[in-house]
């Protein structure tokens, strides 16, 4: 059983890191879901279809195994975890542009985020959090904290959340929450879904669609030590 050693340098990998979230599981509605490890074979023939500061990235629709594939948050994940990567996330204006050029280019009508809210078990009481709509959104692929999302991000000259959305309101809104007690807990860029351009959403988790995926460092760096003779 290889699996065992291999989820503990993994943890132990994630630790070293100092993230600003802790989170080596993510929560999810169906019990027994987990993180994917990467395959090395899948990272060494990682889709590369374009390359932003270094990283590799790809949109799921333009690649043949997952064109057409719409998939919940926590397998979109997974899907790119195995590759080495994970969802994308947005850290700059610059890398916002590049998401959103490929959103309008392409007609992609919304895609998945690595953006969480930190709403799950290890996220009580951290003061800092709170209140959650406002502090507690973070990048799961590499648990740094999102700006405050009322504020425009340092760097910026613009917010990316949207002004609007189910509830009219600015997001996030969590409005699923109001409709059946399910909440928004994920981060989606959606592509005019509510007559406000490309823009920023929290979404319900369970939510099937489309994805990006983005080099991850730790993954990559992790199997690289542990398959010295790969080519990455
Ligand atoms: C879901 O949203 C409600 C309403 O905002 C909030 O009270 C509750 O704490 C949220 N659930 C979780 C798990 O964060
Ligand atoms: C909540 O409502 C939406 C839209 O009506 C539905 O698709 C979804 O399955 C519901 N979720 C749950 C957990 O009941």
């Amino acid at each position: 059983m290889m699996l065992v050693p291999l989820a503990v340098v993994l943890i132990a990998a994630l630790v070293v890191a100092e993230p600003a979230i802790n989170e080596i599981r993510p929560q999810s509605n169906r019990p027994g879901r987990f993180l994917s490890l990467p395959v090395p074979q899948k990272c060494a023939n990682r889709p590369k279809e374009f390359n932003f500061r270094g990283h590799n990235y790809f949109y799921s629709g333009h690649i043949p195994a997952h064109a057409n594939q719409r998939v919940d948050w926590l397998d979109a994940r997974n899907i790119c975890r195995e590759y080495c990567m994970d969802l994308v996330s947005i850290e700059t204006q610059d890398e916002n542009n590049l998401v959103f050029r490929l959103i309008q280019q392409n007609d992609v009508p919304y895609i998945w985020t690595s953006g969480r809210v930190c709403d799950f078990k290890g996220c009580e009481n951290r003061r800092d959090l709170e209140p959650k709509s406002l502090y507690g959104w973070f990048w799961s692929a590499n648990r740094k904290k999102m700006a405050p999302t009322n504020q425009v991000p340092e760097g910026w000259s613009f917010n990316p959340w949207s002004q609007t959305g189910h509830k009219k309101v600015k997001q996030p809104d969590n409005a699923e929450f109001d409709i059946n007690g399910t909440n928004e807990s994920c981060m989606s860029v959606l592509n005019n879904v509510y007559k406000d351009g490309i823009s920023w959403h929290d979404v319900a988790c369970y939510h099937q669609k489309p994805f990006v995926c983005e080099d991850s460092e730790e993954l990559l760096n992790y199997i690289a030590s542990t398959n010295p003779n790969l080519r990455l």
